[in-house]
């Protein structure tokens, strides 16, 4: 164990990544990047997060913007779902918390769109708590150091190294290293989580609904309002499943319908 630690502090010294959300303690900004961070790849994120943050630089603002605001300045990230949540959680903690993030991740994960590893990882990052998670860069490293010759290995079995390497003066920094070592594997080997039990692929993005969905979107941040009908006339899938991926979005709270004519709600 200390030889791995070793290893992983001697790599952050040489090529730690200087990230815009590495430079602030801020629960929110911290909060905000950990949730495009989710599904996003880092180059991604960079491009949207700053944006985000000067358009919507507090729990307060964000909590009193629009959908359509929001979600605008979400395009490009992908799994829209994501910001409606964070605008959801930024509401419950302006109403419940006084506009203060909770440092407890029990009591961050109740919250809309933040799971268990985002929790732990924003108490590590914004509270320097000595707090134990997995999320896919970490579950790389300890899955290629510690279980070599395995195979679906579970989240289970690795937890038990995540908590006896946690550097308890350290905690921020000792995450950041292991994403940073995680990262580089990924580069390296391939996917080493292809050994994960937990391991899922991102299905593929042409012709799915969450394509789907991202074009209706898209076409509605353009404009106020449109009919099914221009959706199927442009891009020629066919009316049922138009109609059916439009039900999804109301009832998943991107539209709202109204007469036939959909738009933001
Ligand atoms: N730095 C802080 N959080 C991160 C994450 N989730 N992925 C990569 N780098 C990060």
């Amino acid at each position: 164990m200390q030889k791995f630690k070793n290893l992983i502090w001697e790599y952050y010294r040489e090529h730690k990544r200087a990230l815009p959300w590495r430079r602030t303690k801020d629960p929110y900004k911290i909060l905000v990047s950990e949730v495009m961070l989710q599904q996003t790849q880092v180059s991604r994120v960079l491009i949207k997060y700053e944006k985000f943050i000067k358009n919507f630089p507090s729990f307060k603002i964000l909590s009193r913007a629009s959908n359509r605001d929001v979600l605008s300045a979400w395009q490009g990230l992908g799994y829209n779902r994501r910001a409606l949540n964070l605008s959801k959680t930024a509401q419950i903690v302006v109403e419940n918390y006084n506009g203060r993030l909770p440092n407890n991740p029990k009591i961050l994960e109740t919250f809309p769109g933040v799971g268990k590893a985002t929790a732990n990882a924003v108490c590590a990052f914004a509270f320097n708590q000595p707090t134990i998670f997995i999320e896919t860069n970490i579950r790389r490293v300890f899955i290629h150091h510690f279980f070599k010759d395995k195979d679906k290995v579970s989240d289970r079995k690795i937890l038990p190294y995540v908590s006896q390497s946690v550097d308890h003066n350290n905690p921020r920094e000792w995450y950041f290293a292991l994403m940073d070592f995680g990262t580089m594997l990924g580069r390296l080997k391939g996917n080493a989580n292809r050994k994960s039990m937990h391991y899922a692929k991102q299905s593929p993005f042409e012709g799915s609904n969450r394509r789907l969905r991202g074009i209706i979107l898209r076409e509605l941040l353009a404009k106020p309002q449109l009919q099914r009908k221009e959706v199927y006339d442009k891009i020629g899938y066919d009316k049922k499943r138009v109609k059916e991926i439009f039900s999804s979005l109301v009832s998943d709270g991107f539209l709202q319908e109204k007469s036939g004519w959909y738009s933001i709600k």
